[in-house]
């Protein structure tokens, strides 16, 4: 090969190179972490956003569910996406937390009382102003919500229907500042312990005990770990499929487009998901053999400690008492004062 072609092919293979870096209109297979695993309400969103970027794009780009925590602890993947390494991940929004404390709204206990205030409060204003926080405190843009109901307490030990019952059980929580306050507000100090740790930490009696929704529960097999179930529904679980904001950026307008839309899908179909299903797994929980029982009093002491210690202590870090109370303005709910 002569000089002058050997610096043409040269300078090909570099603006090649240049392009493909550049232009990431190439197909692209977006992989996802998810904590969770199958037959969760996780997955039916992973499912859901799947299919709707297949068919948006025209079959150009797809995506891969790594499930049951294969790819790390949920808040390990918000540092990967953060950096760059992990495209997606698929998570409760009480692992966000630390990384954005404002989402911490959503986890304070007792103020979402349905799925329908869940719908209301991600899918509006409030929604928004929280994906634009995360990406700037954490560098990843939630685009699309998994509800996956309310929390309910299990354990391996004994029914629970008072906060007098609870007293003596190991807990396990996420490693999430408002969960632990709000079971030390019950007067039980909690074990932090990382997801992709909890049934192992159950199973061999390290904690007796952890909360997590139905649909959770049962995806997870925790009916093999522990008996008793309370109704308690202090936080209603939102988990949110975030992507890393290096990696949409890199995307061309249009494909950030087809990403946003397809995240809508995958949160419509996260919501069909728990309508049709909730029912039908609680059932399922207690075909496996374990107790279900409600709180005593509506769960009054519970909602009582727990507002009352936690709410003023977490009012700063999510930004103020006014964002607390434009959450319970748009559910309809009366304001507090500081
Ligand atoms: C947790 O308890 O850490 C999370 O709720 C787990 C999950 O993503 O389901």
């Amino acid at each position: 090969m002569n000089v002058l072609k050997k610096l043409t092919t040269a300078a090909a293979t570099v603006s090649l190179v240049a392009v493909t870096l550049a232009s990431p209109a190439i197909a692209k297979n977006f992989k996802i972490a998810v904590g969770d695993s199958g037959g969760s309400s996780q997955e039916a969103t992973g499912l859901g956003f799947k299919s709707a970027l297949e068919e948006l794009s025209g079959g150009k780009h797809t995506a891969t569910l790594f499930l049951n925590g294969q790819l790390g602890s949920e808040q390990d993947t918000v540092n990967d996406a953060a950096i760059g390494t992990l495209d997606m991940s698929l998570l409760a929004i009480n692992n966000v937390t630390p990384f954005s404390p404002s989402v911490g709204v959503f986890t304070l206990p007792y103020v979402i009382l349905s799925l329908e205030d869940a719908e209301t409060l991600t899918q509006g204003p409030i929604g928004q102003e929280l994906t634009e926080n995360t990406i700037n405190d954490a560098g990843v843009r939630i685009i699309a919500w998994t509800y996956t109901g309310f929390r309910r307490l299990t354990n391996s030990k004994k029914p629970v229907k008072s906060v007098a019952d609870l007293q003596g059980l190991v807990i396990r929580v996420p490693k999430n500042e408002i969960m632990i306050d709000t079971y030390k507000s019950w007067g039980i100090s909690p074990t932090p312990m990382a997801w992709s740790e909890t049934f192992a930490g159950l199973q061999t009696k390290v904690v007796d005990g952890q909360d997590n929704p139905y649909t959770t529960i049962n995806a997870m097999k925790f009916y093999e770990v522990q008996k008793y179930v309370t109704n308690i529904r202090y936080i209603f679980s939102i988990e949110p499929l975030i992507i890393s904001e290096s990696v949409f950026q890199d995307l061309s307008s249009a494909d950030q487009e087809i990403i946003l839309e397809a995240g809508k899908a995958a949160t419509a179909a996260s919501a069909q998901f728990l309508r049709d299903k909730e029912a039908e797994i609680k059932q399922i929980l207690l075909d496996q053999g374990m107790q279900i029982d409600d709180p005593e009093n509506n769960e009054q002491e519970f909602i009582d400690l727990a507002t009352a210690a936690v709410w003023p202590k977490f009012y700063e870090s999510i930004g103020g008492v006014e964002k607390l109370n434009a959450v319970l303005a748009a559910i309809g709910r009366d304001p507090v004062s500081e």
